[in-house]
């Protein structure tokens, strides 16, 4: 199957001593990471904690939480706005452009490390574990915004505990936007909502149940699955709307429910935007597919929808079939003003596949367990190594594709990789896996930049990418958080 399958360990114990190469030589040209440069001016500079908290989220008793607190020490008030009675982070608003400084302090007895996802950063910026720190310390992040404008977000990323971090809360929205975007007349305001959709599970004292102490359902094979789904750390979501177009930010942040969401009275999606922000211009769907990471914007027009009437967003659940609510749109009030959907959103200046370095002998990543272990090409996580297929060059376009194909425990793995957006150029699925693939792939947006990937069992993605701007050691993992957590992520390095 893969290309490089002669260079895989066969035995999962070695993956550690054999084709990979220690690059810890390479590492930490950065002079010290996490702490504050001479020459940097940051446009904006915040404090961002990761500490302990209380939150009501059902009635009773209140619910012990993991969360991010922001506040912003210079620049802006606006780049840091609280969701109301939710144990999300903050939302942070950048520019693009904007020079950024981020000291995060870590309040929690187990290490932890702060990573942007989807944002384009330095190699000391991006949260890799091996700058995971300890309760008390700080760690100070600077970038430039250079991200298209989009959705995004922020979560933990230490080694093997990214799971459970996320789940008991540390999570927060990324939003960026620059004055292209705002010449688009789009919804904004009270009329630019995120939805923040994630599963969880209580116990009697309204306490979160995770996989530890052999509770909860799921398991480090399937990852955590709640039977409670929040939207925006709040069950059952009603949205008070007008009649008036929205613009919807839906963020998948779950550890590992894949959703298939529809509306109750099967009116079309509108989707103007994926992971890296807005697409060339508008397309629909029936449905929408979103596996762990990933986003998509909608435009949801609730101009023809009379005052007092419901809509209901519903998901499908992807294995049973079985139909539930997940969030409600309450129309509230007549608006008389109006937008309409610009047929133009933006120019994506795409790749050809034709002009990558490798498109005729793609880079080929197989998906495999063995011995309760996730591997990628045979390897499980190493801190600091890579392997001879896993060093790229800076500048190089390149094709990846993602092999989801192994003969025994195949499941659906949502692929991220770091440092980039990319295009999704190709799907295929074998035959004998169709019927279960005919659920979802009606729901897949992959018309825009995107940094994550849902590959389904028996399936098999292509996608094409640039590497620009920064050298380093970098990521590509399972968003499937207990995938992650078991092993499914891997280094890769950007030459120079
Ligand atoms: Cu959202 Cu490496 O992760
Ligand atoms: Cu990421
Ligand atoms: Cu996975």
């Amino acid at each position: 199957m893969g290309g490089l399958a002669g260079c895989a360990p066969r035995d999962s114990s070695h993956s550690g001593t054999h084709g990979s190469r220690n690059i810890f030589s390479f590492l930490n040209r950065s002079p010290s990471p996490g702490t504050p440069s001479d020459d940097f001016t940051p446009d904006v500079e915040i404090a961002l904690r990761a500490t302990l908290d209380e939150v009501q989220i059902l009635a009773g008793p209140p619910t012990t939480v993991w969360r991010f607190q922001a506040e912003v020490l210079q620049g802006r008030p606006d780049a840091v706005v609280e969701i109301p009675d939710s144990y999300l982070g903050p939302t942070l608003h950048f520019r693009r452009g904007e020079a950024i400084r981020i000291h995060f302090t870590h309040d929690l007895d187990e290490p932890s490390i702060v990573h942007w996802h989807g944002l384009h950063v330095p190699e000391a910026a991006d949260g890799h574990p091996r700058f995971a720190i300890s309760e008390g310390e700080t760690f100070t992040y600077e970038f430039k915004v250079l991200n298209r404008p989009g959705t995004y977000w922020y979560h933990p990323h230490p080694h093997g505990r990214t799971g459970p971090q996320a789940y008991y809360g540390l999570a927060g929205l990324l939003i960026v936007s620059d004055e292209e975007e705002a010449a688009l007349d789009l919804p904004e305001g009270p009329y630019d909502v995120p939805l923040v959709i994630q599963d969880r599970m209580f116990d009697e004292e309204n306490q979160l149940i995770y996989l530890e102490g052999g509770r909860g359902r799921g398991g480090p094979m399937i990852g955590f699955l709640g039977d409670r789904i929040l939207i925006n750390g709040r069950p059952n979501f009603t949205l008070d709307a007008a009649t008036h177009p929205y613009r919807l930010r839906l963020l998948n942040g779950s550890n590992a429910r894949i959703y298939k969401l529809a509306w109750h009275d099967d009116r079309p999606f509108q989707v103007i935007g994926t992971d890296g922000g807005l697409l060339a211009h508008p397309v629909q769907r029936p449905y929408l597919t979103l596996s762990p990471g990933e986003r998509v914007e909608l435009w949801a027009d609730f101009s023809a929808d009379p005052v007092g009437s419901e809509i209901i967003l519903e998901n499908h659940d992807i294995d049973t079939g079985e139909t539930f609510p997940i969030a409600q749109v309450r129309i509230a009030r007549e608006e008389t003003t109006t937008l309409s959907l610009p047929t133009e959103l933006s120019s994506l200046n795409g790749h050809q596949e034709q002009d990558a370095v490798n498109w005729q002998n793609p880079r080929t990543f197989d998906m495999e367990m063995r011995h309760m272990t996730w591997l990628l090409n045979g390897r499980t996580f190493e801190m600091e190594e890579v392997a001879p297929n896993e060093i790229v060059r800076l500048g190089d376009l390149e094709v990846w594709e993602f092999v989801n194909e192994s003969r025994h425990m195949l499941m659906p793995h949502p692929m991220h990789v770091h440092a980039v957006q990319f295009q999704v150029i190709q799907r295929e699925v074998l035959p004998e896996f169709a019927a279960q693939y005919d659920v979802v792939k009606d729901g897949y947006v992959d018309e825009g930049w995107k940094d994550t990937v849902l590959l389904m069992p028996g399936e098999r993605v292509k996608i094409l990418m640039k590497f620009e701007k920064y050298t380093g050691l970098f990521l590509y993992h399972c968003h499937n958080l207990e995938h992650e957590d078991r092993g499914m992520m891997r280094n890769f390095l950007i030459e120079p």
